[in-house]
């Protein structure tokens, strides 16, 4: 396996692929790898033939005084991981790279990066497609792989990709999880072991309103009150909770058919998204 942090390099090793028709498959990801980024990772191992890992912790969708300086990297043994999962290139490009001075180029999906996560972190989903749009630019996929995790970014990433007329093909995987119920994060780390099982509440409040859900309730003020319950039992605090439709992330009032149901959550300095995607049957 290669570890590129050159964009020229890269773009001379997709050249080389692409004149030997070798499709390309890219897992952007912001490293500290765990089992959600590695299911990518080996999706993209089985259906393309050449697999690039980007590991960019992308200065730009982090707001003023969030975790950029902080977040949890570990270039060495995201480098045996990778490898071990399939990965032919890690891109690790330099932020003076990707971001020299006279950088002033973004790209902006409106009206999705505004909702969910985009209320309290207005320049977040700017900054994921503008990297987004670089990476593309410069690894030229065939498929890009990203996780349900994510759902809102996955949907604005899509838009993207639709809007601008990308020749792109996503590919949206299921969330991994941990033995009981925890949603995989770089950002669990951040948790202490008193914190760490506080945080399974998002995961309780998303099957409790799947539960009921399925079992005829369709009021969603009613749904997100349980959901509160649940969630303010634990030391945290609710950034939000909402059901939506999971394609135009429409806020729903009474449920009928397919709803994304997302939620954010602070627990001590880690904040923790989680979502899943119910259907009611009418
Ligand atoms: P990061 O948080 O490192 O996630 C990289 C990819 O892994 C995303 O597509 C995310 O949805 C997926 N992922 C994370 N946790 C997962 C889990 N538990 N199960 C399945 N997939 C999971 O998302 C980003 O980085 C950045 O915003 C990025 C797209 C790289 C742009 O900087």
């Amino acid at each position: 396996m290669k570890i590129i942090s050159s964009i020229n390099e890269m773009a001379s090793f997709v050249k080389d692929a692409k004149s030997k028709a070798k499709s390309i498959g890219l897992v952007p990801t912001m490293g500290y790898l765990h089992q959600g980024h590695l299911s990518l990772i080996k999706e993209a191992r089985a259906v393309t033939d050449m697999v690039v890992v980007s590991i960019f912790v992308n200065p730009t969708q982090f707001e003023p005084g969030e975790d950029y300086a902080s977040y949890p990297r570990d270039m060495k043994r995201d480098a045996l991981e990778a490898e071990k999962a399939g990965a032919d290139v890690i891109f690790a490009p330099r932020a003076e790279q990707m971001y020299p001075e006279s950088y002033s180029t973004y790209v902006k999906v409106e009206g999705l990066s505004e909702v969910l996560c985009g209320r309290n972190r207005p320049g977040h989903f700017r900054g994921v497609t503008t990297v987004c749009a670089k990476l593309f630019s410069i690894v030229k996929p065939d498929i890009a792989f990203f996780g349900q995790k994510d759902a809102q970014q996955s949907v604005i990433i899509q838009k993207m990709v639709k809007d601008l007329n990308m020749d792109i093909k996503l590919k949206v995987l299921p969330t991994v999880r941990e033995g009981d119920g925890l949603a995989m994060s770089s950002r669990n780390k951040y948790l202490s072991s008193k914190q760490r099982k506080d945080a399974l509440v998002l995961h309780k409040a998303l099957d409790q309103a799947k539960s009921v859900i399925e079992a005829g309730e369709n009021d969603v003020s009613k749904i997100k009150e349980r959901m509160r319950n649940i969630i303010n039992k634990v030391d945290s605090k609710i950034d939000y909770i909402s059901i939506v439709d999971p394609d135009s992330l429409k806020d729903v009032s009474i449920i009928s058919g397919r709803v994304l149901i997302a939620l954010a959550i602070w627990i001590g300095r880690a904040r923790l998204i989680d979502n899943i995607i119910v259907t009611r049957n009418q």
